[in-house]
């Protein structure tokens, strides 16, 4: 079948990304349009963590203020000071979800959960409001049981499967997939259990992490095997996967293992695909001949599950460039400076 020089996609949407907080958010917020995205849902791992309705409300002001084109969906991060009342006044304001990071695992999450039972009134609270729970899905390290990064998200999955049979009228998305296991996972489970997943992973492996600070994230990428069943996920058109970016910019001074006073710091976590992650997930999906998925993947599946319709002429249109277009080494604005992820390489598609 030849492949077509222009898609014109409804109302692509982003269901997990980081737009961060003051210089930073100043920078890459408007990089959500910018990357083709009409809707994106927007991670609450901010400093403090936003864990009270009303912040969530205020964040979400400030970003309609820095990006007005971009429908902006909220959510809590899961914490003791969120209670079912707390739930309830979220729901009614709007929010529509509760970020779950278990304590430790990744950016900001000191403040994350080490117990999902102490959790289920509030649970119970969200599957009666409609909301949905986003799970970050790994657990903490541990090395009398063997867990580690490499292994964190298949751990995890015995949480997944208690959470879906336990409250099965609670719509559950495990974020940012990195396995074979999670996919099947979430192939075994019920209508309200789906699985967001990024550009990145649908590229990496741990062989082009390990020797790249830019391509570390969590969870880490993992096997040509996972990233096989990433991409047949995508591939097999299920509507139970969708796009969530995980986009997470770092300043580049954050990136880089650095020495002060006599010690070594590690890099931050996060992969930066905002800027231009239609044209990615464009040049991916057709990498592994899935271009036709492309509208499910990034505009139906997500919007079905969340219930959030395409609104009226939002469509995107991408076309194949004049010439390809080479994904600048940084973006810099506002006192800071990101790398963005593929720096350096070419996009076989553009936004018109
Ligand atoms: C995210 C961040 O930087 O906020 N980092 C990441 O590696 N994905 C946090 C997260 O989503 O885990
Ligand atoms: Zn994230």
């Amino acid at each position: 079948m030849p492949t077509p020089s222009t898609i014109t996609l409804p109302a692509p949407a982003d269901f997990h990304v980081h737009v961060r907080q003051g210089a930073m958010s100043e920078l890459v917020t408007p990089h959500v349009a910018q990357g083709g995205m009409r809707t994106a849902y927007v991670m609450p791992n901010l400093v403090p963590p936003l864990t009270r309705t009303d912040d969530v409300l205020a964040y979400q002001r400030t970003l309609e203020a820095l990006a007005p084109d971009v429908e902006w969906l909220m959510t809590l991060y899961l914490h003791p000071e969120v209670t079912p009342d707390e739930i309830r006044k979220a729901a009614k304001a709007g929010v529509r979800g509760v970020k779950s990071y278990p304590r430790g695992v990744t950016t900001n999450s000191a403040s994350g959960i080490e117990d999902y039972g102490v959790y289920y009134p509030v649970f119970k609270a969200m599957e009666e409001e409609g909301m949905v729970l986003n799970l970050h899905g790994e657990v903490p390290s541990d090395d009398e049981k063997n867990i580690s990064v490499l292994n964190a998200e298949k751990h995890f999955l015995g949480h997944l499967r208690q959470l879906a049979a336990d409250f099965p009228a609670l719509r559950i998305v495990l974020e940012h997939a990195t396995t074979a296991e999670a996919v099947d996972c979430v192939l075994s489970l019920g209508p309200n259990v789906a699985c967001t997943i990024t550009a990145h992973h649908l590229w990496l492996t741990i062989d082009t992490v390990a020797p790249q600070p830019h391509h570390f994230c969590k969870p880490l990428a993992k096997e040509p095997r996972d990233r096989r069943a990433l991409q047949a996920a995508v591939s097999s058109g299920s509507p139970k996967f969708f796009l969530g970016s995980d986009s997470a910019p770092h300043p580049t001074a954050s990136k880089m293992p650095s020495v002060t006073g006599g010690e070594l710091h590690a890099c931050a976590a996060g992969c930066y695909t905002s800027p231009y992650l239609l044209p990615l997930v464009a040049t991916l999906l057709e990498g592994f001949g899935a271009l036709d998925r492309l509208q499910g993947f990034v505009s139906d599946h997500g919007r079905k599950f969340y219930n959030i319709p395409a609104a009226e002429k939002a469509e995107v249109t991408l076309r194949r460039p004049a010439t390809p277009f080479r994904v600048p080494a940084t973006l810099a604005g506002f006192g800071t400076e990101v790398v963005p992820f593929w720096a350096g390489r070419e996009l076989a598609w553009e936004i018109v």
